[in-house]
C-alpha cells in the first residue's frame, strides 16, 4: 500500500496515481475565440455543482496554450463522451493545428461547436474562473443541455473503462424502513 502524509514529501507523479483511483467521465470542454477558431480540450476535471442554480465546474492546467482564450470567450460546452468516442478523446488531448478537422458538430449557443454523438452536451456562460495551484478552475453556469441513453466513456487509473451495471446489495430490513414505508404508502 503506498502512502503519504504531512510529515513526509508529497511526490506530484505518485499523487497523481491516488487521484487517478478517482473514476471520472470523459469530456471535451469546447468553446469559440472572437474570431471564430473553434477550440476543444480533452478533460475529466468537469463536475456538477450546483442544481439551484445550475452550475458546474472544469479545470484547465494553467500552461495550457489556449488558456487565454478560455477565458476571454465566456462560454463553454461540456460534451460528455460515450462509450464509442474514444477517438475524440485522443484527439482533443493532443496538440494539433485543426482539431476538428473531420469532426461532426453544430453550431450551439453563440456559435459554440457542439460535437454530435455524445451522451450529454451543456452549454454554459462563465460566472467565474479563478488560477487554483497549477490549474485555472471555470464555474459556469447552464444555459441548455441535452442527453441521451448512451454508455458513456469512462477513465480510471490512467485508462479508458466501460461501465457495467450492478446493483448494491440489498439493506437490512429495519422496523424504521418498514414503518416509513407504510406512512409513504398511507399518503
Ligand atoms: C482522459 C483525459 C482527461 C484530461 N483532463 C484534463 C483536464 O481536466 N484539464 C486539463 O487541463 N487537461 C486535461 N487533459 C490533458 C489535455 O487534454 C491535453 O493536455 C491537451 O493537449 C490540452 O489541449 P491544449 O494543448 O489545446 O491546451 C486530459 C487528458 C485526458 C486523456
Amino acid at each position: 500500500m503506498q502512502h503519504a502524509d504531512v510529515d513526509s514529501e508529497i511526490d506530484p507523479l505518485d499523487l497523481r496515481r491516488a487521484f487517478g483511483r478517482f473514476g471520472t467521465g470523459v469530456t471535451v470542454i469546447t468553446t469559440r475565440t472572437f474570431d471564430g477558431t473553434r477550440l476543444g480540450v480533452t478533460a475529466n476535471s468537469f463536475n456538477t455543482v450546483s442544481l439551484e442554480p445550475p452550475i458546474v465546474l472544469w479545470s484547465l492546467a494553467s500552461k495550457s496554450p489556449n488558456l487565454e482564450h478560455y477565458k476571454s470567450a465566456g462560454r463553454f460546452v461540456v460534451n460528455v463522451l460515450a462509450l464509442d468516442q474514444i477517438e475524440l478523446s485522443s484527439r482533443f488531448s493532443r496538440p494539433s493545428a485543426d482539431k476538428f478537422a473531420g469532426v461532426a458538430y453544430s453550431d450551439g449557443v453563440a456559435g459554440l461547436p457542439v460535437l454530435e454523438g455524445c451522451t450529454a452536451s451543456i452549454e454554459c456562460v462563465v460566472i467565474n474562473n479563478h488560477v487554483v495551484g497549477d490549474h485555472v478552475l471555470f464555474l459556469g453556469r447552464v444555459e441548455k443541455y441535452t442527453y441521451q441513453d448512451m454508455a458513456p466513456l469512462l477513465f480510471c487509473n490512467g485508462k479508458y473503462i466501460e461501465a457495467t451495471v450492478i446493483s448494491p446489495p440489498a439493506a437490512p430490513a429495519s422496523p424504521v424502513s418498514a414503518s416509513a414505508v407504510a406512512a409513504r404508502a398511507a399518503c
